[in-house]
């Protein structure tokens, strides 16, 4: 490779890197300003349960105030976050498969927002596109971003969700327009869980023995107040992060459900943990610590669109942006009186702990999982009528993050899939990315030439290393419209990596 003169740059080590063969821009740590908390003192806060404002045979409807709010997460100062109906995270939506579910969001933020059911399979005009924004009801101001199609309300708007999908964890979270990253990490996220009968006929560990935990990494400036790298701290214009934190922000504190690294009393029995990594752009690498005396730290009963065939055992779980584990943990197989550390194997720093188990009492454990699961059928590569290639890469001239070297555009479609047709899409990539399709749950065909370990079951987001490639199989049905697909490192997808497909 020939490098120009004025292409070489001093790299961290000290060497002189031609810049044309410099790495890629990585994430990049965001020191709080505050003294950070001590570890496992806070206790583990499950978010609430949303109540519908009514219901009728086959809807529930719930009313949410997007709004700014003052937040207790670090000892001695008030955080002010942005939550839905105030907290943060969001409160859980249950819904029930085949039972629709309309979520009314009224903005009482500054700024524009967007809602985006993730896992859900969506009708277009509900499915939170980037550019269908909720105006706050005092009006906004920007130049920013034009699309001719854009379903833009005033104030508030309703979303309609089918649930006519398996039984899985889902969420909810931000999607606006180039300023995902700023708006989730400021608190726009919560848990959205679908249950169905099938489900609910295993043995599985349940009640307070199933626990949602939403982790995510932030930082906080001196005042206690959420820090994150805007290039406008009001979110108006220009959105996007300075170029060093073009790779990705992470922060320096680990939150579960909104509590740094906080902890859990439990009893000696099996537990469910539905973990969504809500980060912005870390990855974890958990694992139990001390492990097991016995066996393995997880049993994975689920990924991102439900439960698997069968349980797959897992001694780590390396989790990237957006995707979802459903595990079960035996406390059983520690010593009752022990405490256990959930580790981060992927940092070496205070992201490196998440949170720790106390095992404090003895009950009795009538859960179980069964040797078969869940029984469906999956699609063969034989049944794909398209193949596509996307090439997911940095482009350094434009310091943008594309997709087959084109920045997102709302006006291109990047593919026009058949409703009830299969498609074959190859990805690849010349960085870590977390590739996320909308409306669809799929299969991994193959992950650098093999299954990859964490890729099991119905998977809508599947991580890439760098220099990797996947297939994945698709099957585009439900609905006809006009969907996104993305990197879910929050920065690079508000950075331009971004495309459409329009199912046809
Ligand atoms: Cu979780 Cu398009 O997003
Ligand atoms: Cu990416």
């Amino acid at each position: 490779m020939k490098c120009a003169r004025r292409d070489f740059l001093l790299s961290a080590s000290g060497l002189l890197l031609p810049s044309c063969v410099r790495p890629r821009p990585e994430p990049k740590l965001l020191p709080s300003l505050i003294p950070l908390p001590k570890t496992f003192e806070a206790s583990l806060p499950i978010p609430p349960v949303l109540q519908p404002a009514r219901t009728d045979a086959d809807m529930d409807y719930y009313d949410v105030s997007v709004q700014p709010a003052s937040a207790r997460i670090l000892p001695g100062v008030s955080t002010t976050i942005w939550g839905y109906a105030g907290i943060f995270p969001g409160p859980t939506i249950e819904a029930r498969r085949g039972r629709r579910v309309s979520l009314r969001l009224r903005n009482a933020l500054p700024v524009p927002i967007v809602n985006h059911l993730h896992g859900g399979h969506t009708a277009p005009e509900s499915d939170g596109y980037p550019t269908d924004l909720i105006l706050p009801s005092g009006g906004f101001e920007t130049s920013h971003m034009h699309d001719p199609m854009a379903k833009i309300a005033a104030g508030e708007r309703e979303y309609v969700y089918q649930n006519d999908q398996r039984a899985a964890t889902l969420w909810y979270h931000d999607h606006r327009m180039d300023f995902t990253g700023p708006q989730v990490w400021r608190g726009l996220a919560g848990f959205y869980i679908i249950r169905d009968p099938e489900e609910e006929q295993i043995p599985l560990p349940r009640g307070s023995r199933e626990i949602p935990l939403l982790i995510c990494d932030r930082s906080f400036d001196a005042d206690g107040s959420l820090l994150y790298p805007a290039l406008d701290s009001t979110l108006h214009d220009p959105p996007g992060v300075p170029l060093e934190y073009m790779g990705g922000v992470l922060g320096d504190v680990v939150l579960v459900n909104g509590a740094p690294w906080p902890r859990l009393e439990v009893a000696n029995v099996k537990y469910r943990f539905r973990i969504l990594n809500a980060s912005n752009a870390r990855r974890y690498e958990l694992a139990l610590e001390p492990s097991p005396r016995v066996g393995v730290a997880f049993e994975q009963i689920g990924s991102d669109g439900g439960l698997l065939q069968s349980a797959v055992p897992l001694r780590t779980i390396r989790i990237a942006p957006a995707e979802r584990f459903d595990v079960v943990v035996d406390f059983s197989k520690f010593r009752l009186g022990s405490s256990v550390v959930l580790t981060n194997q992927s940092d070496s720093g205070t992201a490196g702990q998440v949170m720790r188990f106390d095992i404090t009492r003895s009950e009795r454990d009538e859960s179980a999982i069964p040797s078969k699961l869940s029984d469906f059928a999956v699609g063969k590569p034989e049944d794909a009528v398209t193949t596509r290639v996307f090439d997911f890469s940095y482009v350094r001239a434009q310091h943008e993050w594309r997709i087959n070297g084109k920045p997102f555009d709302p006006t291109r479609m990047d593919a026009r899939p058949r409703l009830d047709t299969t498609e074959v899409w190859h990805l690849k990539t010349d960085f870590s990315h977390p590739l996320h399709l909308h409306l669809v749950h799929f299969r991994v065909l193959s992950h650098s030439g093999r299954p990859g370990l964490y890729d099991a079951g119905w998977k809508d987001t599947v991580d890439l290393g760098p220099g990797q490639a996947a297939s994945i199989l698709v099957r585009f049905g439900g609905h006809r419209g006009r969907y996104v697909f993305h990197c879910h490192n929050l920065e690079h997808e508000d950075m331009s990596m971004m495309g459409n497909f329009e199912v046809i």
